[in-house]
């Protein structure tokens, strides 16, 4: 029986942080044993944004690793370096040639990050979920997990596919009926864990982009550091954590990481922290942080200590994943009526 296929990334920016764990990462695991798993590293996303030429490689080989210390087997899921895969730069201009401009400007993340870049927004920042949609669709991905920001940029690409290739370019079978050339993805957003939000503002995300280190824990961060953190988080007057108070979005946003942090279903931590005071509730959850992670730590320690391992995982996942999407390319290329490319023999 052929598995539904799930394609997901991150982008290799700094840090990977408690949110890009808890809202996708974390969900990709178990989807390994239902389902045929891609997993890219983003890289070409990294470039929308001023960036780093001297860390882009390295940031890109240490997110592979993330993805591996946090249990992805690429014996049994295909990962890979988006750049790697010349058709997602393909397909990504094959969508805009047919992209409203207006869909474009009406995604919130343009417009946040644009107000921060100021005059220097690049063509590259407003396409970026263009690319993201070829990221998807060369994969006939069924299923996408991401975290709640990313809900808009799935809209988008669903409604690439369905009214901008399939209702204009699908061929039509023997009896005219249309034979669709990409498969429409659905978003997998978890309850839990969707949206992570800042340690020092409850009522904002979690974001690589904060200037502020102390408003996230990074997945690399050492024992001291989490504690040093935690330890400086927003809080509030009131006594006892609880979950769904809107005039407390830390006590909800610290107390739902604590229930997946130590494995606890929410109403059981919801219950253990009742009545306890911020003073003693966080070296619980600061712990519940470190433990967590120690491990993940770990393997991420020995994978990076052997390079040549992890480039021929990312070269094996390069391969299989240029197989599907180079099919994929050719499909759509076929159905917008290019010229195609003489066959051998
Ligand atoms: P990126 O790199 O910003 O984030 C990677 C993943 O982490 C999730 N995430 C969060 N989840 C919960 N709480 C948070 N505070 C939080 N911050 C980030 C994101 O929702 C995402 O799932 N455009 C994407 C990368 C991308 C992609 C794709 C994803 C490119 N192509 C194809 C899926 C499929 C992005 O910038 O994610």
């Amino acid at each position: 029986m052929v598995r539904p296929r799930v394609l997901s990334g991150v982008q290799p920016t700094g840090s990977l942080h408690l949110g890009n764990w808890l809202g996708a990462i974390r969900n990709w695991v178990d989807l390994q044993g239902s389902h045929d798993t891609f997993f890219c590293v983003v890289d070409l996303h990294a470039i929308t944004v001023p960036h780093d030429p001297a860390r882009l490689a390295e940031d890109t080989l240490a997110t592979a690793a993330l993805y591996l210390a946090c249990g992805i087997d690429p014996t049994r899921s295909t990962v890979f370096v988006q750049s790697q895969v010349s058709a997602h730069s393909e397909l990504a201009w094959l969508l805009n040639c047919v992209t409203p401009l207006n869909w474009l400007e009406r995604m919130i993340q343009f417009k946040e990050k644009a107000l921060k870049q100021g005059d220097n927004v690049s063509v590259g920042l407003l396409d970026y979920p263009v690319l993201m949609a070829a990221d998807i669709l060369l994969y006939d991905a069924a299923l996408v997990p991401v975290g709640e920001d990313q809900k808009q940029h799935l809209e988008l690409a669903r409604d690439i596919a369905q009214q901008r290739i399939n209702a204009r370019f699908a061929p039509r079978d023997a009896s005219g009926e249309p034979i669709s050339i990409l498969r429409v993805p659905e978003p997998l957003i978890l309850k839990q864990g969707a949206r992570v939000m800042s340690l020092t503002d409850g009522s904002s995300k979690m974001s690589k982009s904060d200037p502020n280190e102390g408003s996230r824990i990074n997945l690399l961060d050492p024992p001291e550091l989490i504690t040093k953190k935690i330890k400086r988080a927003k809080t509030d007057p009131v006594m006892g954590l609880e979950f769904g108070n809107p005039e407390r979005p830390e006590a909800d946003n610290l107390l739902g990481l604590y229930a997946l942090l130590s494995g606890r279903s929410a109403d059981q931590a919801a219950a253990e922290c009742a009545q306890m005071g911020w003073g003693q509730f966080k070296p619980l959850l600061a712990e519940a942080a470190v433990e967590a992670l120690r491990p993940l730590q770990q393997r991420y320690a020995e994978l990076r200590a052997d390079r040549p391992a992890l480039e021929a995982v990312l070269q094996q996942g390069r391969e299989r994943a240029a197989a599907v999407a180079d099919a994929t390319l050719a499909r759509v290329k076929d159905a917008l009526g290019f010229l195609p490319l003489p066959t051998d023999g």
